[in-house]
C-alpha cells in the first residue's frame, strides 16, 4: 500500500494526503486544481483501456471521473457463477429502464449498466468473444479502413491473455493459443471454464444434429457454430478479470494517473479556441478549419457551463456549420458530494460513459439536434442530430425444459445445499468448480441454417417495409441495406443460442428439478430507437426507447426461434434427457401462442449501442473515424455508443479493443 514513489510531472505535489494508494483521489478540490492532458468521463470498459494506455506515457497527466465505487473485494463481483446478482442494487448499477415499451405489452425494461469501477465489465457475465470478420469489416462503410477486422484484431488481441483450454471441454477445445488471433499479453485474463454441466454433451449432439455445427476457432473471424465461449475470468484465482483489476490495476501505481470515485460529470465545457490540433482532419471529418474564431480564454469556464457559446451557436446556425470553427472542450463541470467543480484539459476530453450515458452528457453539453436543444434552452455547441439515435439492443427470449433426474446444473446450489458448501468451499480453496464457472455453449447461425429460402424471403420483404415506414435517418438507413446484406450472405450469424444448463426462464424453478434453458437471443435487431434527455437536470436519466418489436421482423423471426429451440429439445440425444417443457408451456403451440409468450417474455441482453455512431457527418454520423465529436476539436467518444451496426457477439471484448485503439489514435494525434 505504497504511496507513488515517482513524482515526474511538477504538478503532482502533496500527494499522500489526498491519494489513496492505487491512484484514486480522495479530494475532489485535489482533482479540479489539476491541469490534466486528458479527462476520461467513466472508469469503465472502454474508460479504463484508454485511460490505462495513455498513462503509459509518463508525459499525459490522466485524470478518470467515475459515477460509482470500486469494489475490489466482492463476491457478488468477482465470483463467476454469482453473475447478475449485482444488477437492481443502487451501489453498482444505475437503474436505468426503459420508456414503457409498446410491443412489448407495454413493459417497462430494465436497462443495468455498471455504476461501479469498471463500468459493466464488472456487471457483465463474462462472455469474452467476438463477431465475425464480416461484421468488422462492414462497420469501414462509415468509420474508414481503420474500422476493419484487420484494423480492430491487433487490439483484441492486445486487451486479452488467452489461456486456452485446462481441462478437456465437450468440444475437446485446444489447450494451445493461435498466436495469430488470440493475446498472450493483454491485461484482461480470458479462459475456458473447468466445470461443464453434462447436459452440455447432449446438448451439443443435438445441435449438431440440427445442422449446427461445433467451432473449435471461434476466435478467427468465423465464429458461425456451436461454440465454448471464452470467458473474462483468471483461471489462477477463478476470479472475474475486468477493467478495474487489470487496466486500472496497472495504472495505479503511476504518477499521472488519478480517479476520482463518485463523481458525476454533468457538462463538458467549451471555448473557441485555437491550437496546432484543430488541424487535425481525417478521412471522414466533415470539419475544415476556418481563421474566424476569436479566442476565448479556456481557463474563463464557470462551474455553470460552456464559456463562448454565443460564436458557436451563432456559427451552427449558419447554413455553412460544417465549415465554422471545431468548438474545444477546456474541461468538465462534475458534482461530488452535492457540490459543483470545474476540471480542465490541455489535450482532450475522453467520454467513456456508455451508451445510455454518453448521448445524455453531450446532450446536456449543447451537442445533439439542435431543435432538441433548443426546446429545452441547452445552447448549440454542435447541432448533430444522430445523438441519441440508432439505439440498438440485442435481445433474448427463455425456452426452458425440465430434465430428467441426475443431471448436475446450476440448479444444484439452489437444490443440495451440502453440495453447495462443499463447492464453496472448493472454490474458495483454489478458485475452482462450478463457483468458478459460468454458461458458455453458444450458438451463432444464419436464418438459413434453420428456415426455407420463401420465409426468409417474407420476413426480409417485412424487415424493409417496416424499417422504411419508421423514418431512418441516413446512417439507420445505411445500416438496414448492410442488414439486408447479412441476411441475404447466408453466413453472417442473425441468431444466438445461450445455453444455460440451469434454470433462466420466467416461471419459477421447482424445487429439485434441473433445468435447461435455450435462450434464443437476436443478433442483427431491425428495431431500433433513441435516448434522449428530456430535462436540463443531469440527475434525471434519460429517456430510453430500444422500440422494442417495432419492426414486425424481429418478433416473427424469435417466433422461428423459439421453435427451433423447441425442435432442439425434440431432437436427441437431448430429447431423452428432457421430461417437460417448462417455458414455454407445451399448450403453447401456434404462431399467434408464442408471440403472446415472447411479448410477456423477452428480455434485453443488455448490449445497447449506437448512440454515438462512427459515421460522416452528413449521414447523421457523431463521431469520425478517429473517434472526434463533429464541430468539435478535441472531444472523442470511447466506447460502445460508437458502434454503427449491431454485431453478432456479445460486446466487451469489442469495447475493450475500442477502448485500445482510441489510445493509439490520441497519442497519434496528440502525442509528443
Ligand atoms: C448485466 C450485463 C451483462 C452483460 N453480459 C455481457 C457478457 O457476458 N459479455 C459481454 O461481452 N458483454 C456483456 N455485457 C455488455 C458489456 O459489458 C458492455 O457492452 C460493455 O461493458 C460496455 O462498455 P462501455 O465502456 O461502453 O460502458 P460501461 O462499461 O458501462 O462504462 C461506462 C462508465 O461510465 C460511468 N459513467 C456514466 N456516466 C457518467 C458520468 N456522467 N460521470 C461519471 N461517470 C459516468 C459509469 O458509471 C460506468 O462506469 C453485459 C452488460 C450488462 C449490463
Ligand atoms: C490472476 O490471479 C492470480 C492469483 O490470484 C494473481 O496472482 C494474478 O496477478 C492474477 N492475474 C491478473 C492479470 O490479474
Ligand atoms: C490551421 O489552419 C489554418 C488554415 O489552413 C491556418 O491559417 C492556421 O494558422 C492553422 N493553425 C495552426 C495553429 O496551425
Ligand atoms: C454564415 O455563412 C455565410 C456564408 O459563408 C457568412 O457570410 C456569414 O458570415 C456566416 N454567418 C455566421 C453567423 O457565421
Ligand atoms: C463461501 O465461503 C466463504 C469463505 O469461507 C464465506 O465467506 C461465504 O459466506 C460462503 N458462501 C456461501 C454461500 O456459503
Ligand atoms: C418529458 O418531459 C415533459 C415535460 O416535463 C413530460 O411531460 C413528459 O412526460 C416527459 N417525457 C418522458 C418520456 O419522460
Ligand atoms: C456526404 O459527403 C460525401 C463526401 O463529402 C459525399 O461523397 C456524399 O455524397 C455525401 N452524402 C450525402 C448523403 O450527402
Amino acid at each position: 500500500m505504497a504511496p507513488p514513489t515517482v513524482f515526474s510531472l511538477a504538478v503532482v505535489t502533496a500527494l499522500a494526503p489526498l491519494v489513496l494508494a492505487g491512484g484514486i483521489v480522495t479530494d475532489p478540490k485535489f482533482f479540479a486544481s489539476q491541469k490534466f492532458d486528458y479527462i476520461i468521463v467513466g472508469g469503465g470498459t472502454a474508460g479504463l483501456a484508454v485511460a490505462s494506455r495513455l498513462s503509459e506515457n509518463r508525459q499525459n497527466l490522466v485524470g478518470v471521473i467515475e459515477a460509482g465505487q470500486h469494489f475490489p473485494d466482492d463476491p457478488l463481483i468477482y465470483t463467476p457463477a454469482l453473475f447478475g446478482r449485482t444488477q437492481g442494487q443502487a451501489q453498482y448499477d444505475w437503474l436505468l429502464e426503459t420508456v414503457p415499451q409498446p410491443g412489448v405489452n407495454n413493459r417497462i425494461m430494465d436497462q443495468p449498466r455498471g455504476k461501479i469501477l469498471g463500468g459493466s465489465s464488472a456487471l457483465n457475465y463474462m462472455a469474452f468473444d467476438r463477431a465475425s470478420s464480416t461484421e468488422y469489416d462492414a462497420l469501414t462503410q462509415f468509420g474508414g479502413s481503420d474500422w476493419s477486422w484487420s484494423g480492430l484484431l491487433p487490439y483484441m488481441k492486445k486487451a486479452e491473455t488467452f489461456h486456452g483450454a485446462q481441462v478437456t471441454t465437450p468440444w475437446n477445445d485446444p489447450s494451445a493459443v493461435d498466436t495469430t488471433y488470440e493475446g498472450t499479453t493483454g491485461p484482461v485474463q480470458v479462459s475456458m471454464n473447468t466445470w461443464y454441466s453434462d447436459i452440455t454433451g447432449p446438448y451439443l449432439k443435438s445441435a449438431n444434429n440440427v445442422n449446427i455445427p461445433s467451432n473449435i476457432t471461434p476466435d478467427d473471424g468465423t465464429p458461425e457454430g456451436v461454440y465454448n465461449c471464452r470467458m473474462s475470468v483468471n483461471r489462477t484465482s477463478g476470479r472475474r478479470s475486468y477493467a478495474a483489476n487489470t487496466y486500472h490495476t496497472a495504472a495505479a501505481p503511476r504518477p499521472n494517473y488519478f480517479v476520482l470515485l463518485q463523481a458525476e460529470v454533468t457538462k463538458i465545457n467549451f471555448a473557441g479556441q485555437w491550437s496546432k490540433r484543430d488541424n487535425v482532419t481525417s478521412t471522414t471529418d466533415a470539419a475544415s478549419a476556418t481563421t474566424d474564431t476569436t479566442s476565448a480564454d479556456p481557463t474563463s469556464t464557470d462551474a455553470a457551463g460552456v464559456a463562448n457559446v454565443t460564436s458557436a451557436d451563432a456559427a451552427s446556425a449558419n447554413a455553412s456549420a460544417l465549415k465554422k470553427a471545431p468548438a474545444r472542450a477546456t474541461g468538465v463541470t462534475f458534482v461530488y458530494g452535492g457540490k459543483s467543480y470545474t476540471a480542465s484539459v490541455n489535450e482532450e476530453v475522453i467520454v467513456s460513459a456508455g451508451s445510455l450515458k454518453t448521448p445524455q452528457l453531450l446532450e446536456l453539453s449543447g451537442i445533439g439536434d439542435k431543435r432538441r436543444l433548443q426546446r429545452l434552452g441547452i445552447p448549440v455547441v454542435s447541432d448533430l442530430p444522430g445523438v441519441g439515435e440508432n439505439l440498438q439492443d440485442h435481445i433474448f427470449i427463455p425456452n426452458s425444459f425440465a430434465l430428467k433426474p441426475g443431471f448436475t446444473t446450476f440448479d444444484i446450489l439452489n437444490n443440495d445445499p451440502v453440495y453447495a458448501a462443499q463447492a464453496n468451499a472448493t472454490y474458495y480453496q483454489d478458485g475452482s468448480g462450478i463457483f468458478g464457472a459460468t454458461h458458455s455453449a453458444f450458438a451463432f447461425f444464419d436464418l438459413q441454417t434453420f428456415l426455407p429460402q420463401s420465409t426468409i424471403t417474407t420476413l426480409l420483404q417485412n424487415a424493409v417495409r417496416d424499417s422504411s415506414r419508421s423514418n431512418p435517418n441516413p446512417l439507420e438507413a445505411a445500416t438496414f441495406d448492410q442488414m439486408e446484406e447479412f441476411i441475404q450472405d447466408g453466413v453472417t450469424a442473425q441468431l444466438e443460442i445461450i445455453m444455460y444448463p440451469g434454470h433462466f426462464s420466467p416461471s419459477p424453478a421447482v424445487p429439485g428439478t434441473s433445468y435447461i434453458s435455450i435462450l434464443m437471443a437476436l443478433q442483427h435487431p431491425w428495431s431500433k430507437g433513441s435516448v434522449h434527455i428530456n430535462s436540463t437536470d443531469p440527475s434525471k436519466p434519460p429517456v430510453i426507447d430500444p422500440g422494442y418489436f417495432s419492426n414486425s421482423f424481429d418478433l416473427k423471426v424469435m417466433v422461428e426461434a423459439c421453435k427451433l429451440a423447441r425442435k432442439i429439445a425434440q431432437t436427441k440425444p437431448l430429447s431423452d434427457a428432457i421430461v417437460s417443457f417448462q417455458d414455454p408451456p407445451a399448450s403453447v403451440t401456434t404462431d399467434a401462442d408464442f408471440e403472446a409468450y415472447i411479448k410477456g417474455a423477452v428480455e434485453s441482453v443488455y448490449h445497447p449501442i449506437g448512440t454515438a455512431s462512427l459515421g460522416p457527418q452528413n449521414l447523421s454520423g457523431v463521431v469520425n473515424s478517429r473517434l472526434v465529436v463533429y464541430g468539435t476539436s478535441n472531444l472523442r467518444v470511447v466506447d460502445a455508443s460508437i458502434v454503427p451496426l449491431h454485431m453478432s457477439t456479445h460486446l466487451q471484448q469489442t469495447v475493450y479493443s475500442i477502448g485500445e485503439k482510441a489510445a493509439d489514435m490520441i497519442e497519434q494525434d496528440c502525442g509528443n
